[in-house]
This record gives structure tokens, C-alpha cells and sequence, in this order.
């Protein structure tokens, strides 16, 4: 595990580092969120946004972020500490890592109420709920979830648990197992949904909704939307791939794993979306149903295909599976941090992580009952936490990445990191992205979509 430079553990081999990246980036981000996303904000425009930010801001940034991981090799606020004092920058880019820490914290505590709700259908699916279901069926089904305090509080302490289970066992028993045989699965159960929703009445017009570009029905701020949801879904702008990156064997290209992480990502959130708003369209459901779109879109779909039971069962096991290789990246951060600067152990540091991202979380079980009416900045509590985390904290964390990066570092350093020659074609390319193309363009999105 020790290797000549560093006696931190690391992953085991180039393919764990890319499973684990893809494992965190591939989660409820790109099968819940993404839909109900793209649903809410027009179709075929916000799908054109995302895919230009994944490109464009995306893979450069993760490549950014996976290089200062590797250089620190240690949390998010002591990597930034140490790279900034070698740079001779100021001491207090660690507050990037601080914000980062933050970040994870409060997207843990609704990802994993979310995730809850996905454990509860392995138990509906199992006692019978596709048997002959009908929309106002499925509707009843998530209606009746989001109403019952008792429920999403059982489901959210046993994902909270279950994350923080995985993180104490560490990097190589809990995270490297947790993702080996996941994605290919998921990923064949995607096939067998969008198969299905191929051969649905509305498949014509999912397609047209998804990929039909009218800017006219694009706002500012779902341009924001569409950047955040690129930072979301690529897990990036709050340390979680920089604390994989410090994770990093030596000797693997940056460019090449970011590339084949954000492609494989991006390639699941197109089938949801493929797989989703067929059956969407089909059953005169609205596009912008908002967060209980797959709930009540993906029961529908198995209770008409051959077999529904068993691959209903199988895909949400799946996207427990799937949500629990992101949360730990969500909290990873946060716990390497307290136990190589505060001397925790591991498990101390979970427990104490748990009973924070528990207790936030409840304030996501009640958005959806005894809070439902409460506004917290014009939404939700849960709407407020996603908006903050994953519009502003993700794409400001991005940008100071992107200028830390890209101004800060001597370029020597971060040729040397990326392996990738200094006057190539490809260094300029990245170097030009993050010095210029992403800080200015995410400063826009930003600006114009929050005034
Ligand atoms: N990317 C994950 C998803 O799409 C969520 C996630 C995991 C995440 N780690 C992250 C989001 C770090 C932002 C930052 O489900």
C-alpha cells in the first residue's frame, strides 16, 4: 500500500482510482436529479448547457482537482494549506477546502433522504407495489412516503448509518469493494429500462423533450442550473475527487481517467433521461414534476415490462449501491481531515459526521410534510440546501480550483502532476480552459443567475 513518497494508503491500481472516481460521480445525481432537472427546465436546451459545461468546464476542472489531490496528498484543507505555501500563495486558499468540507456536509444530509426513499422501494417492490400499477397508484406510493415523517426518518438513518459504516472501514476495504461490481450492473439494468421505454408510445416525444434545442425557453437561471448540475453529477468542486486524486498511484494519466470518468457518467444520465421521460410523455405525466419524477415514472415503467419485479428489485438495489459510492465521497473529506489534523480515529469521526448529516437531513424529511408550506429563501429547506450546495458552493469552489490551477501553480509543478508535456497541445488546451475559459464563464453563470 506504501509507496516511496508518501505512507498514505492508495488505491490499488489505475482501474480502482477510476471506478471509485466513477463510483462517486455516478449516484442520484444522474438518476434522479438529472430527469427531473431537464423536466423542470425545458428539455433539449438545459441537455445542451449541461453537456457543454461537462466538456468545457467539466473535465478540466476535474483534471485541476485530481492534480492538487495527488501534489497534497491529504485532505482538501491541508492539501490547499501545503500547495499554497509552496506557491507562496495566501495561507487562506485552505478556506476553499473549508468550503468544500461544508459543501459535502450539506449535500450528504439530502442525498441521503433521497437515497432513503429509494431503500424504501426495495421494500414496496418486494411486498408487491408493481403488481398491476397505474399512475394514480404510483403517485399514492410517493405521496404517501413523502407524507410520513416516521418512514423517510427510519430509511435516512439506516443510509446515514450504512455510509458511515463504509467510510470507518476506510479507502481500500470500504470504498474499493463498494464500487467494483456496481456500475457494469447498473448500468445493464439502465439498458433493459431504456429497451423498454424504446418500445413505449411517448418514446418520440421523450427524445424531441430531451434532445429538441430551444434556447428561447432558457432562462438564467437555468443556465445555473445546468452548470451546478455539471459540478453535481461530476462530483467536482468540493474536494471529494481531490481527496481520491490524493488516493492516486503514481504514474496515471489525469487526462485520460477524467475523460473516462465524466464519459461514463455522462453516458448514465442521458439513458435516465432516455429511459425516463418515454414513460414521462406516455402516461400525460408533466415533465416538470419535479424531485418525485423517477418515483413516479420508474415504477410505472416495471410494472408493464416482462419481468418488472425482478429488474424493478435490481435497479433500485442498484441505486442504493450506486448512492452510497457518492455519499462516502461526500463525507470522505471531512473525515480524512479531522483525523490527520485533529488526531480523531476514524471511527470517532464518523459517528460525529453521522449525528451532523442525520440532524440536517431532518430538515429535508420535513420539506416534503409539517415544512411543506415553510419557505426558506423563497423555497424549501431541502430546495434551499440543494440551491446553495450545488449552484453556488460547487461552481465557486470550481472556479477557485480553475485560478488555483491554473494562476497560482508554478506550470512546471502542474505539467509535471498531469504528465502531460508543458508546450503539447493538450497542456495548452487545459491550461487555457482553467485559466480563462472556466473562471469566466462559471463567474457569468453565476452572476446572471443569481441577480
Ligand atoms: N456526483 C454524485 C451524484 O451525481 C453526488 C456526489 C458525490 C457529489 N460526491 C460529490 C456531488 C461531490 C458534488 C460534490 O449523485
Amino acid at each position: 500500500m506504501a509507496h516511496h513518497f508518501s505512507d498514505r494508503v492508495q488505491f490499488k491500481s489505475r482501474l480502482t482510482f477510476i471506478l471509485a472516481a466513477t463510483g462517486s460521480a455516478v449516484g442520484l445525481g444522474n438518476i434522479w436529479k438529472f430527469p427531473y432537472m431537464t423536466g423542470e427546465n425545458g428539455g433539449g436546451a438545459f441537455v445542451f448547457v449541461y453537456l457543454v459545461c461537462v466538456i468545457m468546464m467539466g473535465i478540466p476542472i476535474m483534471m485541476a482537482e485530481t492534480m492538487l489531490g495527488k501534489r497534497g496528498q491529504k485532505n482538501p484543507i491541508s492539501t490547499m494549506a501545503t500547495l499554497a505555501n509552496q506557491a507562496r500563495a495566501n495561507p487562506a486558499w485552505k478556506y476553499l477546502g473549508w468550503m468544500g468540507v461544508l459543501a459535502g456536509v450539506i449535500i450528504l444530509s439530502y442525498y441521503s433522504v433521497i437515497a432513503g426513499k429509494t431503500i424504501h422501494y426495495i421494500g414496496r417492490i418486494l411486498t408487491g407495489l408493481l403488481w398491476d400499477l397505474d399512475l394514480a397508484g404510483a403517485e399514492a406510493a410517493i405521496d404517501g412516503l413523502n407524507g410520513s415523517i416516521f418512514l423517510l426518518t427510519l430509511w435516512h438513518t439506516l443510509f446515514i448509518g450504512l455510509t458511515m459504516y463504509i467510510v470507518m472501514q476506510g479507502v481500500n476495504e470500504g470504498i474499493e469493494k463498494a464500487v467494483e461490481f456496481l456500475m457494469p450492473g447498473l448500468f445493464l439494468v439502465l439498458m433493459v429500462l431504456v429497451l423498454y421505454a424504446a418500445m413505449s408510445d411517448g418514446f418520440q416525444q421523450g427524445i424531441d423533450f430531451m434532445f429538441t434545442v430551444d434556447f428561447g425557453s432558457l432562462s438564467a437561471d437555468s443556465v445555473l442550473m445546468a452548470l451546478g448540475q455539471a459540478f453535481f453529477t461530476l462530483s467536482l468542486g468540493m474536494g471529494a475527487i481531490m481527496i481520491y486524486g490524493s488516493y492516486l498511484p503514481p504514474g496515471v494519466s489525469i487526462a485520460k481517467t477524467s475523460a473516462i470518468v465524466a464519459l461514463c457518467d455522462t453516458l448514465v444520465a442521458i439513458l435516465a433521461g432516455i429511459a425516463i421521460f418515454p414513460i414521462v410523455f406516455a402516461n400525460g405525466l408533466e415533465p416538470a414534476a419535479g424531485p418525485d419524477l423517477i418515483f413516479k415514472t420508474l415504477p410505472l415503467a416495471f410494472s408493464g415490462m416482462f419481468a418488472g419485479t425482478l429488474f424493478g428489485l435490481m435497479f433500485f438495489v442498484l441505486l442504493v449501491f450506486a448512492a452510497l459510492s457518492s455519499s462516502i465521497s461526500l463525507i470522505e473529506p471531512a473525515i480524512s481531515y479531522v483525523v490527520e489534523k485533529w488526531g480523531l480515529t476514524r471511527k470517532t469521526a464518523c459517528i460525529g459526521a453521522g449525528i451532523i448529516t442525520w440532524t440536517l437531513g431532518m430538515g429535508t424529511v420535513f420539506s416534503t410534510n409539517i415544512w411543506i408550506d415553510k419557505k426558506f429563501f423563497g423555497t424549501t429547506f431541502f430546495g434551499f440546501l440543494d440551491y446553495l450546495s450545488a449552484n453556488i458552493m460547487l461552481p465557486v469552489g470550481g472556479i477557485l480550483i480553475a485560478v488555483f490551477a491554473g494562476w497560482i501553480m508554478r506550470q512546471s509543478d502542474t505539467a509535471e502532476s498531469l504528465q502531460i508535456s508543458e508546450d503539447g497541445y493538450l497542456y495548452r488546451s487545459w491550461k487555457f480552459l482553467v485559466c480563462y475559459v472556466a473562471p469566466i464563464a462559471v463567474s457569468l453563470v453565476l452572476l446572471g443567475g443569481l441577480f
